[in-house]
């Protein structure tokens, strides 16, 4: 995928080396059938941000989401959000579920405006004493394509 080398640079820039998916992982979540991955994409071509996600049969997990901080506070972030919580609506999908630092305040409450909501705490996470949260938005399944059984 020719946004390989732009997505690198996005996790470089916003992530810490331990937090970070190395090249090797991004190629192969580009390849791989249970994951997608996602760029928003600011004026005519520039890429701001990306986002991974992993496709589980009645979820989705965001392993990550990031803007470059120079386009931050624009959108770029909601729009990537939004086409995670559209795909999961298209694929009948119960729930997005995500992992945040517990202490990123504004992180967590970026996520709740979305109707995340924590549901636990993942102690040393990250690294001793780097607390995450698991957060999970739950979404109404539709009762698409149902049927009538009955006997008479
Ligand atoms: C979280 C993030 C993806 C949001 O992207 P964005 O394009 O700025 O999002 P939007 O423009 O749609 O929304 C902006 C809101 O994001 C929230 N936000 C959360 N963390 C933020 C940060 N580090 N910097 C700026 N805004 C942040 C703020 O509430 C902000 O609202 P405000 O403009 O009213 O202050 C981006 O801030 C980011 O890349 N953060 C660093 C990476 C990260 O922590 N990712 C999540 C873990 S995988």
């Amino acid at each position: 995928m020719g946004d390989l080398p732009a997505i690198e640079v996005i996790e470089k820039s916003c992530f810490p080396a331990d937090r970070r998916s190395s090249l090797r992982a991004l190629r192969y979540s580009l390849k791989s059938p249970a994951q997608s991955v996602w760029v928003a994409v600011a004026g005519q071509r520039e890429i701001a941000g990306a986002m991974i996600l992993y496709h589980h049969p009645r979820s989705i997990r965001i392993f990550s989401i990031a803007v470059l901080s120079a386009f931050r506070g624009a959108g770029a972030g909601r729009r990537l959000m939004e086409q995670a919580l559209t795909l999961a609506r298209r694929a009948d999908c119960t729930a997005v579920t995500l992992e945040a630092d517990q202490h990123d305040r504004r992180l967590t409450s970026w996520y709740e405006k979305f109707g995340f909501r924590i549901k636990k705490t993942l102690s040393d996470y990250h690294s001793p004493g780097a607390h995450a949260v698991h957060m999970r938005l739950t979404l109404k399944t539709a009762l698409k394509g149902g049927r009538v059984r009955g006997r008479s």
